[in-house]
């Protein structure tokens, strides 16, 4: 902004006196800015085709607040939660995603789309040159550069053209409301309003409710398909991932699909090799049966399935960030960034040689949260 300037600058009283337009002369003159070409849009005021064309980009920040308000009440009240295939439900759960992001996309489309034409239509035509200069700005370049702002705003008419101002303002409030809520929407619904729920973060598909019995379920990919596990059907030194299953639930095509649907259910069972040495955790020293044992396969950094496993060293490795946990050792973390143990499922065989959960996991299972003490 700043370089040479001319010997003759106006002194701080005649610049306080200066109007505007004067003000906006002597900084283009001050900045070596020449004006090639310089055209107002609409030299004649409040003609037809500059409503129209008001009118044109009003449309747009309207759109925009309305695809704000739909982005806002579709997060609010969309049928959010898994619904099973081949229901209404499902449908309407599956349109979930594509309507925010359409919703919330359209929104800034739209508000983006407002802006450009509003600069295409109404600020004045201008091709200026400016030479570049070196160094800080002087108070009368500051003082200049001000009044060409405040000039080139009440020349493109924004002053006057308040259905643009109130549909841009419009606009942009819905679409910021939209973006607020978006990471403040989690919050909304408390997660600790009844811990003792089952759908608590504290408690996973495992709990049982009024004493019923919790099977061990192996997955064969038919939701289906109930196969409940004895001791001998898992070999030595391999592995299953299983899921709960009650009686109740037998004929319940819901429920059997939501119990391999939910995210802390799943469950590595192992088995390891006779004679293998193991470390058990204080105070879980019977959680296992025989040489079976039971993990959350959610691992304890950010939450994906853990189950690449190395029987030999007794490593499982997470494949989102390589941590890796010791199943000969309580599930302890060896390599990563997980900082828990994998928490373990203490289980046990019915009196009909069923392997079974004897009660939910004693700790919450996945990542940390705020509520957890470690
Ligand atoms: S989620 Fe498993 S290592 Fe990050």
């Amino acid at each position: 902004m700043s370089g040479e300037k001319p010997d003759n600058l106006p002194s701080e009283a005649e610049l306080a006196d200066m109007s505007r337009d004067e003000l906006v002369r002597l900084g283009t003159k001050l900045d070596d800015v020449e004006l090639v070409h310089y055209e107002e849009r609409w030299p004649v005021k409040g003609t037809r085709a500059e409503k129209r064309a008001e009118r044109s980009v009003a449309l747009w920040f309207l759109i925009a607040a309305l695809s704000g308000l739909a982005f806002l009440a579709a997060f609010l009240f969309w049928p959010w939660k898994y619904e099973t295939p081949n229901t209404d439900a499902h449908f309407l759960f599956s349109l979930y995603t594509p309507i925010i992001g359409l919703t919330l996309g359209l929104s800034i489309t739209a508000l983006g789309v407002g802006a450009l034409l509003y600069t295409k239509k109404f600020l004045p035509e201008e091709l200026a040159v400016q030479q570049r200069h070196e160094g800080g700005s002087s108070e009368v370049d500051k003082a200049t550069v001000v009044a060409e702002l405040a000039d080139a705003g009440e020349r493109s008419g924004l002053g006057r053209r308040s259905l643009i101002k109130r549909t841009a303002g419009l606009g942009a409030g819905v679409f910021g409301l939209g973006v607020l809520v978006l990471p403040l929407g989690g919050l909304v619904r408390n997660p600790w309003a009844d811990s003792d729920s089952k759908d608590s973060l504290w408690h996973t598909g495992w709990k049982s409710e009024n004493g019923e019995k919790v099977y061990l379920r192996n997955y064969t990919g038919d939701p289906h398909e109930v196969q409940l596990l004895r001791p001998e059907d898992i070999e030595a030194g391999g592995f299953l991932t299983v899921f709960p299953f009650r009686e109740s639930e037998r004929n319940d095509e819901h429920a059997l699909i939501m119990a391999t649907k939910r995210a802390d259910n799943p469950v590595m069972l192992l088995r390891f090799r006779p004679g293998q040495q193991i470390v058990k955790r204080a105070g879980q020293e019977d959680f296992n049966y025989g040489d079976i044992y039971a993990y959350s396969k959610v691992c304890t950094h950010l939450g994906c399935p853990a189950s690449l496993y190395e029987q030999q060293t007794g490593l499982l490795l997470c494949p989102c960030h390589q941590s890796q946990f010791d199943v000969f050792h309580y599930g302890k973390p060896r390599f990563g960034p997980a900082t828990r143990a994998l928490p373990q499922l203490p289980i046990t065989v019915d009196e009909d040689g069923y392997l079974i959960a004897r009660s939910d996991f004693i700790e919450a299972v996945g990542p940390a949260f705020w509520e957890r003490k470690s």
